[in-house]
């Protein structure tokens, strides 16, 4: 089972965002399966390879977006971009954590309780202005 179905993302205005989150959703997916199977497996190297896909995704989504709300000069940005930048600083500190102490419910727990949670949040709140803002601009 998934541990978010894609069909539990909200949609917003701009596609190029709903592409980001689509991907994002995919590969935290493919991080929460890869941390169920590491009970028998050994696959941390795999992990730790996800877990800095999903970083670097977030880097450049976080990035797409930041371009075009400055372009549409949207009047919020800095808060909006304020909260992409706390978000990558704690991925950066979960990411540098795993590395050295490769503690599998420490990650469940940020993926499931921390990141998730945040994510659909984001994308109901910002994202959603956001999004809205800007398409309305390019009509
Ligand atoms: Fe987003
Ligand atoms: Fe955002």
């Amino acid at each position: 089972m998934p541990l978010l179905d894609l069909s539990a993302v909200p949609h917003v205005a701009l596609s190029f965002m709903n592409d980001d989150h689509a991907t994002a959703t995919e590969l935290a997916n493919q991080l929460h399966a890869e941390i169920a199977l590491a009970q028998d497996t050994n696959n941390t190297a795999k992990i730790t390879e996800l877990l800095t896909e999903l970083y670097q995704h977030n880097v450049e989504h976080f990035a797409r977006e930041e371009l075009q709300m400055v372009d549409a000069a949207f009047p919020p940005y800095d808060c909006h971009k304020g909260e992409h930048e706390r978000v990558l600083a704690q991925m950066q500190d979960v990411l540098s954590t795993w590395q050295k102490e490769h503690d599998l419910s420490q990650l469940s727990h940020y993926l499931s309780d921390v990141m998730i949670p945040w994510f659909i949040q984001h994308i109901n709140t910002m994202d959603t202005v956001t999004a809205m803002f800007i398409s309305r601009q390019q009509r």
